[in-house]
């Protein structure tokens, strides 16, 4: 099945919530490139269940954590390392909630408490998972954090809402929680910023479809799968990407930096 790319390697996989889930295909990739795997997601999300049927197909225990709730997030990394006899090597951050969106809030027009929960979740969350790491030493040498985004950090795509600002976030803090893991310990920590894929958190954006077809011709390879993304982490999070640090990674077909395509121009002829 694999080729043991991460043979000998351990890691948290956040966001795992149903099959559809980038991290839930991620952790299946993970485990069959040899990697054993602690999954975590908000206690909510794991009340579903769903997650318990993949932690049976990857024997690999399942921890709750809210990440914008600091007391889970320690318990979190203590129990991981406990589970793993030390330190770890790789963390996927695949965590995404807009509280503006979900109560149908215009961007003009948000509510900044709901705002600030939404950053705390989406992008404050992966620094609190990094300073956690780093008091504890919890990362191994040359170990990768990969946290996933969207184009919208950079352009604007009217309905991506707050989540536009939240993604930038998230990709300032993996600059910058980067270059200080990068010194200290040569933890790499990067984005990678995919194309629209159907999931639960991709459908939640107003528009959905015209969205996810209009990235599909405007991507000259066509949209990036859930399955492509996990494969890409999967190369990140092995021994084959060492020197790839502080970057924000576009997986996209490329989408971004595509102008326009015939496909396009011939939809507005029409
Ligand atoms: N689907 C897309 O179109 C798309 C495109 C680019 C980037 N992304 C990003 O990919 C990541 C994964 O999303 P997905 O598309 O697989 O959807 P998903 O809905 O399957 O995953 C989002 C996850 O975030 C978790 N989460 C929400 N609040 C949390 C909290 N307080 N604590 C811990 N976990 C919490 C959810 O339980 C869920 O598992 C997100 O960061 C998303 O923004 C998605």
């Amino acid at each position: 099945m694999g080729n043991n790319l991460l043979k000998g390697k351990k890691g948290i996989i956040f966001g795992a919530l149903d099959e559809k889930s980038i991290a839930w295909i991620t952790a299946i990739k993970c485990h069959e490139e040899g990697a054993q795997i602690v999954l975590t997601n908000a206690p909510v999300a794991m009340r579903m269940g769903e997650i318990n049927k993949l932690a049976e197909k990857i024997n690999a225990p399942v921890i709750a954590c809210d990440v914008s709730n600091a007391e889970d997030v320690d318990n979190l990394i203590t129990k991981s390392m406990e589970h793993f006899g030390g330190g770890f090597d790789f963390i996927l951050h695949s965590i995404g909630m807009s509280l503006n969106v979900r109560k149908g809030k215009h961007y003009t027009e948000i509510d900044y408490a709901h705002n600030l929960k939404t950053f705390e979740i989406s992008s404050i969350s992966l620094h609190r998972v990094l300073a956690n790491c780093m008091k504890k030493d919890a990362i191994n040498d040359w170990g990768s954090v990969i946290a996933l985004s969207y184009i919208a950090a950079q352009r604007v795509f009217p309905d991506y809402n707050e989540m536009a600002d939240a993604k930038s976030l998230l990709e300032s803090v993996a600059r910058s929680f980067g270059y200080h893991y990068g010194v200290k310990k040569h933890v790499r920590v990067n984005t990678i910023s995919q194309s629209p894929t159907r999931t639960t958190a991709g459908s939640g954006v107003k528009g959905f479809d015209g969205f996810i077809n209009y990235a599909e011709k405007m991507s000259p390879l066509g949209n990036a799968s859930a399955e492509d993304c996990a494969n890409y982490c999967v190369v990140m999070f092995s021994d084959h990407t060492r020197m790839v640090t502080m970057q924000n990674l576009f997986h996209d077909g490329g989408f971004s930096f595509t102008g326009v395509t015939n496909a396009v121009i011939e939809q507005m002829e029409k």
